[in-house]
């Protein structure tokens, strides 16, 4: 099944959270099935109110990053096992912020997206290249390079899921065109092919990065697109729903 995922990334307090995610929670009950996941990935500090707020509704819950560590003296962390805790099912790893703005390596992504899979999550996990690379004609190889570097040797496929989030394109308002969101992809579930086997057919590939409800029926058109990974429009309930609506 296709997956839109949302990720608030350090938006929203409390209040306006909960009423975000009763919004989308409500509009999904209404008009099951959807044909597609839904997915919202909160700030942690709303996890636990807009976690037992969606509860049963069909909406999932995601972190939007965890500790490569299980538990000990980190401080400041969030291990994964704290947001299964919470009731998540996925977390995202290795989003370009954290990698551009946090310093996260791929050996870091990839001791991430193990302890995910750990605590029995479904990792995302993120790729993309910037815009200079893409400019010198490099961004398949940096994104292939990414995602073998992001992935730990014993990762489990049936688990993983894999966005490609140009960096050029994310709160930018420009996207890729469908086939240059199409090469990516194709690269993508080729190499996904090759270290999987048949089973890497069955991995999501969201696209990321100025997603709207006016050209989320376009991408999700695209071969081997099988989702998509939403930030600003993920902030309005309408917006948000209209991409699921998109890909149902
Ligand atoms: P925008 O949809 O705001 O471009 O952000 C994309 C993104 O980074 C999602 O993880």
């Amino acid at each position: 099944m296709r997956l839109i995922a949302g990720n608030w990334k350090m938006n929203g307090l409390q209040a306006e959270g909960l009423a975000l995610a009763r919004a989308v929670a409500d509009a999904i009950r209404g008009a099951p099935p959807l044909g597609a996941e839904a997915l919202i990935c909160p700030p942690a500090t709303l996890l636990a109110s807009v976690g037992a707020a969606i509860a049963g509704t069909g909406l999932a819950l995601g972190g939007q990053d965890c500790s490569p560590e299980a538990k000990g003296a980190f401080t400041g962390d969030v291990s994964a096992a704290m947001l299964a805790d919470l009731g998540c099912r996925y977390v995202i790893v290795g989003h370009s912020e954290r990698r551009q703005f946090r310093g996260e390596t791929d050996a870091a992504v990839a001791k991430k997206a193990a302890a995910a899979q750990a605590a029995g999550l479904h990792a995302i996990v993120c790729v993309g290249e910037r815009g200079d690379e893409r400019a010198r004609g490099a961004a398949q190889t940096i994104v292939l390079g990414q995602m073998a570097g992001s992935l730990p040797a014993d990762i489990d496929p049936t688990r993983l899921v894999v966005a490609y989030e140009p960096v050029w394109a994310i709160g930018s308002g420009r996207t890729p065109t469908p086939a240059e969101i199409a090469e990516i992809h194709g690269a993508l579930r080729h190499w996904l092919g090759e270290r999987f086997g048949s089973i890497g057919s069955g991995i999501r590939l969201l696209y990321g990065g100025s997603v709207t409800p006016a050209n989320a029926a376009a991408i999700l058109a695209v071969p081997a697109v099988d989702g998509s990974l939403v930030g600003g429009a993920s902030l309005k309930a309408s917006d948000f729903i209209g991409i699921i609506r998109a890909a149902a």
